[in-house]
């Protein structure tokens, strides 16, 4: 699931900078708090487990999908309810608690997936098979 995480990562950079850059030219710093989550939970977080799941093949690659969908669904959930919340519209804040909860999910799906599931032994042999088919 490395590439899919990657180019969402890219997709959440080009909106959290598009937030910056509006926020510049209006002097309205209101969605600050959306910005800066979707720049790291959305381009940081995600282009880093992009590059784990590309560099750790051995990792379980069905728990990184259940993460991914988990993951991609909660944050527009998220990002959405948090905008609307910080220009005011209170009717938002059950999508924020939606959306931070599902996130949370598929941050311990991730977390599981490393902690048990990647093994030093595993990276050892699939990088040998991969030297010796070179
Ligand atoms: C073209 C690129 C960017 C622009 C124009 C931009 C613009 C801004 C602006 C106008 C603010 C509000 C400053 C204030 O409150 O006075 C801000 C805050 C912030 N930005 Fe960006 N930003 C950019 C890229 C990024 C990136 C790449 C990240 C992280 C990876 C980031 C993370 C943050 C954080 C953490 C805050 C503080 C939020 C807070 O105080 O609640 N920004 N940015």
């Amino acid at each position: 699931m490395g590439i899919p995480f990657l180019k969402m990562a890219v997709v959440y950079f080009l909106v959290g900078i598009g937030y910056g850059i509006y926020m510049d030219m209006t002097q309205d710093f209101a969605l600050k708090g959306a910005h800066a989550h979707i720049n790291l939970a959305g381009w940081a977080s995600m282009a880093l487990f992009g590059i784990i799941y590309h560099y750790f093949q051995s990792i379980d690659n069905s728990l990184a999908k259940v993460h991914f969908w988990l993951y991609n669904i909660a944050m527009p959930i998220f990002m959405v309810s948090l905008s609307f919340v910080l220009i005011g519209n209170l009717s938002f804040v059950p999508g924020i608690i939606v959306g931070s909860n599902l996130l949370a999910i598929a941050v311990l799906v991730f977390a599981y997936n490393v902690l048990f599931k990647l093994k030093a032994s595993n990276e050892a042999k699939l990088k040998q098979e991969q030297n010796m088919q070179v």
